[in-house]
C-alpha cells in the first residue's frame, strides 16, 4: 500500500455513516519522509470543501504558529484520526474512530515519523508505535481561543522544536 493508494481510499471512504453527510474523505497531507506527523481530530467545513487537512482557522493558526517557531508546514506531514467533517462539527464517536484509524495506522506505518505530535484529546486515541516519540498539545482551536491554552500551545511547540532531530 502507498501513500497514494490510502489518499485515494480516503476520499471515497464509506466504512461508517460519515461520509453520508460529507463530499469525500480528507486525506492526510506531506512528504512521505517527514520527521514529524501532526494529528488531528477530523476536517471541520472548510477541509471538507478544499479536500485538505488544517486550512480552516484553526489550520492556519497552527501553520502560523509553526512558521514562528521554524518549523515550516511543507515539511511535516499533518492528518486526523478521522478522515470525515462530521454534522455540527461533532466529535466523532468511538465505532467511527475505530473504523477509521487502520488508515491512520498505515499512514503511521508508511511515513515512519521520529515524532508524533498529536492535537487534542480526540488525537490521544492515536496507537503508540515503539520507536516513534509521541507529544500531546493543545489542539490549535483551543490555543486559537483561551490565552492560557494559547500560551501553553506555544510552550509545547517550543520544547517540540528542540526535539526535531
Ligand atoms: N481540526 C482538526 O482536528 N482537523 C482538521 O483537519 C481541522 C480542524
Amino acid at each position: 500500500m502507498s501513500i497514494e493508494e490510502i489518499t485515494s481510499q480516503v476520499k471515497t471512504c464509506q466504512k461508517c455513516s460519515l461520509w453520508q453527510n460529507a463530499l469525500h474523505g480528507v486525506p492526510g497531507e506531506g512528504p512521505a519522509n517527514a520527521k514529524v506527523m501532526f494529528i488531528g481530530q477530523n476536517p471541520g467545513a472548510e477541509e471538507e470543501q478544499t479536500g485538505r487537512p488544517f486550512v480552516g482557522r484553526a489550520g492556519k493558526f497552527l501553520t502560523k504558529t509553526l512558521t514562528e517557531f521554524g518549523i515550516n508546514r511543507k515539511e511535516v506531514y499533518i492528518t486526523n484520526i478521522v478522515k470525515h467533517t462530521s454534522p455540527e462539527n461533532r466529535k466523532p464517536c468511538p465505532e467511527e474512530v475505530s473504523l477509521c484509524i487502520p488508515y491512520l495506522i498505515q499512514e503511521i506505518t508508511l511515513i515512519k515519523p521520529k515524532i508524533i505530535v498529536l492535537l487534542g484529546a480526540s488525537a490521544k486515541e492515536t496507537p503508540r508505535i515503539a520507536g516513534i516519540e509521541y507529544f500531546e498539545i493543545v489542539h490549535p482551536s483551543a490555543a486559537m481561543r483561551f490565552t492560557k491554552m494559547r500560551e501553553k500551545f506555544r510552550a509545547q511547540i517550543a520544547e517540540l522544536t528542540k526535539q526535531i532531530p
